[in-house]
């Protein structure tokens, strides 16, 4: 840990005289880093270049990505049915809210009902005194676990008080908020979010919401779109379009080293160190969230072999694969299948003594967290033995 320290103030050093130099293409963050560490993603979107969730191209740099699937029409098409393309929308296009409309609950005092059409989806909560309605502009999650809500009121977001959730097709209290009983029908429809809070909240979940550092929900693109990742691709459209290479124009984060490439997934999955920073290490089950921190914890992941990245298992361009089997490739690239082979340079892991399928099934377990009413896949790779405490 006390290196780990120590090396953050050396490349907060490095980060500072990068920033002084100044550049502008679609390089990844010039943070100096290449001695094999995770960083803050604070610290990535602050250097010069480009990173996810950075604000700071101009929103006419964007091209879009229908502009992209004129090239790249095969990776247009699967990403259109994965899970980050939808990560946000209009409430009025939330497919979740149109069917299952009207949504009601009580809870306590309080009764809600979210009704929705093709123009407006309302938030009604009552209570036997009074009544209150929100107007719900932005759903935020595609809804695999579930979909949060969020209104605007005296130019602050709200995220509301309930979520939908997939499991089980209702809804309830959302993760993070408080679960005693709201003393007003204003905390009981929302949370006031922060504008620090908002930015971020629109910058994991949607596309360059924040341009030239303005935060402008007006304009954004709805959900993680190609260019959320491979940043503004407005010049590199122009030039692959008269035939030219486009070195440095678009990035390709295939030439990421295995540190900086979970830390690029890690900007919105968060990074090892922000999970760290975050003070998010010790607090249980949680923590199961960030595949980063989870896998980076690994005997796997320890050894220093490059092979292990998060686009060694999940091809971003490409629905979650939920078929365990389709796994054993990947662990077995690197592990013997059986005892009475001998390990080597490139299979250093050794041998399973219970099985030679389904590798995950055992070794990243489910985990469900209390009240998320959702089940997520325990990354730190490990021999999991029944009544052992969770390391976290
Ligand atoms: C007019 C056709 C065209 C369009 C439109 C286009 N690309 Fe490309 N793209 C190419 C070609 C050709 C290459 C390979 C040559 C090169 O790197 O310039 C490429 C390469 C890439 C690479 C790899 C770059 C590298 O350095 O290896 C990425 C990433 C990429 N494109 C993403 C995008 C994104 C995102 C968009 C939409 C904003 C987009 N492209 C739009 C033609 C196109
Ligand atoms: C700009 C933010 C952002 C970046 C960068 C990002 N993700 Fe995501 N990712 C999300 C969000 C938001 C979701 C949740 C989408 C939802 O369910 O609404 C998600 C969900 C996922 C899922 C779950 C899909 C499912 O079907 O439930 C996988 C797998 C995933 N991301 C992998 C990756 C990988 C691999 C990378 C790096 C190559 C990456 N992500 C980078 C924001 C991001
Ligand atoms: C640092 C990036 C980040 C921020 C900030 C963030 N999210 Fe997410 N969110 C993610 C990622 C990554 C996932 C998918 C993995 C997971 O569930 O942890 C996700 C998942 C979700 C899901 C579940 C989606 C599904 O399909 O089941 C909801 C709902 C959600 N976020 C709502 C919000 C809301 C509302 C805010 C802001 C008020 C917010 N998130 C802020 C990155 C972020
Ligand atoms: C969640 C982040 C993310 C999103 C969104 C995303 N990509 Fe990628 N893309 C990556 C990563 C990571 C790689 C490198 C993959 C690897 O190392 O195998 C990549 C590689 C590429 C490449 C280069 C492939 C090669 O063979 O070198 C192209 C072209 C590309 N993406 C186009 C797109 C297009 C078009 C979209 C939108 C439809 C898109 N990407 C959306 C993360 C993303
Ligand atoms: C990049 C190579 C690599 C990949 C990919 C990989 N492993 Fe490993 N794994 C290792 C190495 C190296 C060790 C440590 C071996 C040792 O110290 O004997 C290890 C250790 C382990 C251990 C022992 C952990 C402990 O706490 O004792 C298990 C279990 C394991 N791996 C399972 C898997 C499974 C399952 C997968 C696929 C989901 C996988 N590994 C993918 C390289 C890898
Ligand atoms: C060794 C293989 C492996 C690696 C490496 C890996 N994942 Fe996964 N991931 C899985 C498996 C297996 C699942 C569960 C698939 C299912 O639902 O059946 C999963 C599920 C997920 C999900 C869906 C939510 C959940 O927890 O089930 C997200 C998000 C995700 N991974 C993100 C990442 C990110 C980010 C990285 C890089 C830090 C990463 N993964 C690295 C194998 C891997
Ligand atoms: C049915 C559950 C199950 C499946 C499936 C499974 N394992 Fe295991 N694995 C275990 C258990 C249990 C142990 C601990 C055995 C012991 O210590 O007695 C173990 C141990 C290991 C070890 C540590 C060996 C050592 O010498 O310390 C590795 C590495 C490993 N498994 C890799 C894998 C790989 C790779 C796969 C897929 C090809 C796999 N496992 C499939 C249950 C499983």
């Amino acid at each position: 840990m006390r290196d780990r320290v120590l090396s953050l103030s050396l490349r907060t050093w490095l980060t500072t005289l990068a920033f002084c130099l100044g550049i502008s293409r679609i390089t990844p963050a010039q943070t100096g880093s290449s001695d094999g560490i995770s960083l803050p993603t604070e610290l990535r979107v602050q250097a010069p270049g480009w990173w996810p969730t950075k604000g700071d191209r101009g929103r006419d740099e964007y091209a879009g990505s229908a502009a992209c699937a004129k090239c790249h029409a095969e990776k247009a098409a699967t990403y259109q049915t994965t899970a980050m393309a939808h990560a946000a929308s209009r409430a009025t296009a939330s497919q979740i809210l149109h069917e299952h409309n009207p949504l009601n609950l009580r809870i306590g005092r309080y009764g809600y009902r979210v009704e929705t059409s093709d123009e407006k989806s309302v938030l009604k909560i009552s209570d036997d005194k009074a009544s209150a309605s929100e107007t719900l502009l932005w759903a935020i999650g595609v809804g695999h676990m579930g979909q949060t809500y969020l209104y605007e009121q005296n130019g602050s977001f709200y995220e509301s008080h309930l979520s939908f959730f997939s499991e089980p097709h209702a809804l309830d209290i959302t993760p993070g908020q408080a679960r005693s009983m709201p003393q007003t029908l204003e905390d009981a429809a929302g949370r006031r979010l922060s504008s620090d809070e908002t930015q971020r909240c629109f910058g994991c979940h949607t596309t360059a919401a924040t341009a030239k550092n303005q935060f402008d929900p007006g304009n954004l693109f709805t959900g993680v779109t190609c260019e959320g990742c491979h940043g503004p691709g407005g010049s590199h459209v122009a030039l692959a379009h008269s035939g030219e290479p486009t070195p440095g124009l678009i990035l390709n984060p295939a030439r990421f080293n295995r540190v900086d490439g979970v830390d690029f997934c890690g900007a919105c999955h968060r990074t090892w160190e922000d999970v760290v920073i975050g003070g998010l290490t010790g607090v249980g089950v949680f923590n199961v969230r960030f595949a980063p921190y989870r896998l980076e914890n690994s005997k796997c992941w320890k050894k220093g072999d490059e092979r292990i990245t998060c686009v060694a298992c999940h091809d971003p361009h490409r629905p979650l694969v939920r078929d365990a089997a389709s796994y054993d490739s990947r662990c077995l690239a690197c592990h013997i299948v059986s005892p009475d082979k001998k390990r080597t340079a490139s299979h250093p892991g050794g041998a399973c003594p219970v099985s030679a399928s389904k590798c995950v099934s055992c070794h990243m377990t489910a985990v469900e967290p209390p009240n998320l009413h959702s089940v997520f896949t325990d990354h730190w790779i490990r021999v999991v033995r029944k009544g052992a405490p969770y390391p976290d």
